[in-house]
């Protein structure tokens, strides 16, 4: 049965937002049986990336605010790959209420519209949006909460793609449970990216009967999220989930390591490098007979394009849900798909129970 299209909107239209609309048009004739790499399926429990639609759209920038989506993805200080030519859309960024999205660092950079600002519950409504993915900058915490009280009245699901936390929140994962809402977050876990490489790592050396003794991950980038995040008080939210996220792994196989002998998070801005981002690893062991060892990694990876598909499978998760009035955080999808799920699996199981999760409620 042919399903109506995902309608989505979209708040905070910076690299990864561009990367997500670039994709839309990149493999927007995709056939049902055609590969498409950063997606665990074309059709996904009956619903391709055509039936993806940006129905409106919200920023604070003046390059952004009042352009068309197709531009405006590409305004600046945006400077993510440019993979694909995105057609005029006929959404225009609405103007947003600016509470805490903005930063020290990046205060220079990004100008605050001035335009009228709409009610974001009707404009919402109107657009018959059924999805909000959220891309605000790391620490705003006030509009982060804003957008999710919204979403709960204008009845809309949530993708939180950053680290306020929403679904490990008690308060507010009761609310989404109490409205029948679903949400998949916190904090979107990029195909294979520093994360993902970190934790898988770390399984193996635990599979492999050796304990994690001391390890880092130092990460730098020339984007905006890194220029944001140079400012410490900001990043905290970050340095939380990117640490978890790994040392959960640990705890699954029954161990722990102590948080000195842990540093894991964002760690400069380099302007010439935009949105390349470089990471460093690094897992200090123990061979048999307590025979030291370690292993050193260096990832570099385009960021944006790196969590874009995976966003896309997380908006047809969410989709899945409300088809089945299910609310609430979707603990599996969110766990396959986030840095901070409610509840953490490894990710071969998560991958698993996703699939079942599809399963279970494709028409
Ligand atoms: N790149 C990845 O793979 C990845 C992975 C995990 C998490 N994230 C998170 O996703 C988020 C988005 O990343 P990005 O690289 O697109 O960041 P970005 O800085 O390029 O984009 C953020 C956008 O939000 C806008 N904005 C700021 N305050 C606003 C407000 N109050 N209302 C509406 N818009 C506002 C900014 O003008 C900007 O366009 C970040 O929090 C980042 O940490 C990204």
């Amino acid at each position: 049965m042919k399903k109506n299209k995902i309608k989505i909107a979209v708040v905070g239209i910076g690299n990864c937002a561009s990367s997500l609309v670039q994709g839309l048009t990149y493999y927007k004739s995709a056939k049902e049986n055609d590969k498409i790499f950063g997606l665990m399926h074309t059709n996904f429990g009956g619903y391709t990336i055509a039936d993806i639609e940006v129905v409106v759209a919200f920023d604070v920038n003046t390059t952004k605010v009042g352009k068309d989506l197709a531009d405006a993805i590409y305004a600046h200080p945006n400077n993510t790959a440019v993979f694909a030519e995105v057609k005029k859309t006929g959404v225009i960024v609405q103007n947003a209420q600016v509470l805490d999205g903005i930063g020290e660092y990046v205060k220079d950079v990004i100008k605050i519209s001035d335009k009228k600002i709409a009610d974001p519950l009707k404009v919402l409504k109107d657009s018959g949006a059924t999805i909000l993915v959220n891309y605000l900058p790391v620490g705003s915490q006030k509009a982060v909460e804003y957008w999710a009280d919204i979403c709960l009245k204008a009845k809309v699901g949530m993708v939180n793609c950053m680290p306020v936390f929403i679904t490990t929140d008690k308060v507010w994962s009761k609310k989404f449970v109490d409205a029948n809402i679903p949400i998949v977050g916190d904090d979107i876990k990029a195909q294979v990216g520093a994360t993902i490489v970190h934790r898988v790592l770390t399984n193996l050396f635990l599979d492999r009967g050796m304990p994690i003794d001391r390890t880092y991950q130092l990460n730098v980038g020339g984007n905006t999220d890194f220029q944001n995040m140079l400012e410490r008080k900001r990043l905290k939210s970050k340095e939380i989930s990117k640490t978890q996220s790994v040392t959960s792994q640990i705890g699954l196989h029954g161990e722990s390591i102590k948080p000195e002998n842990v540093h894991i998070g964002p760690s400069d801005y380099v302007p010439w490098m935009k949105d390349n981002k470089v990471a460093f690893m690094r897992i200090e062991s123990r061979h048999f007979g307590d025979v030291p060892m370690h292993i050193e990694v260096r990832l570099s990876v385009e960021d944006s394009p790196n969590s874009a598909g995976v966003v896309i499978d997380a908006i047809r998760c969410c989709r899945l849900a409300l088809d089945n009035s299910i609310g609430g955080p979707l603990v599996e999808p969110s766990s396959y798909f986030m840095k901070s799920p409610p509840k953490q699996y490894t990710d071969t199981v998560a991958r698993e129970k996703v699939e079942e999760f599809i399963e279970r409620y494709r028409k």
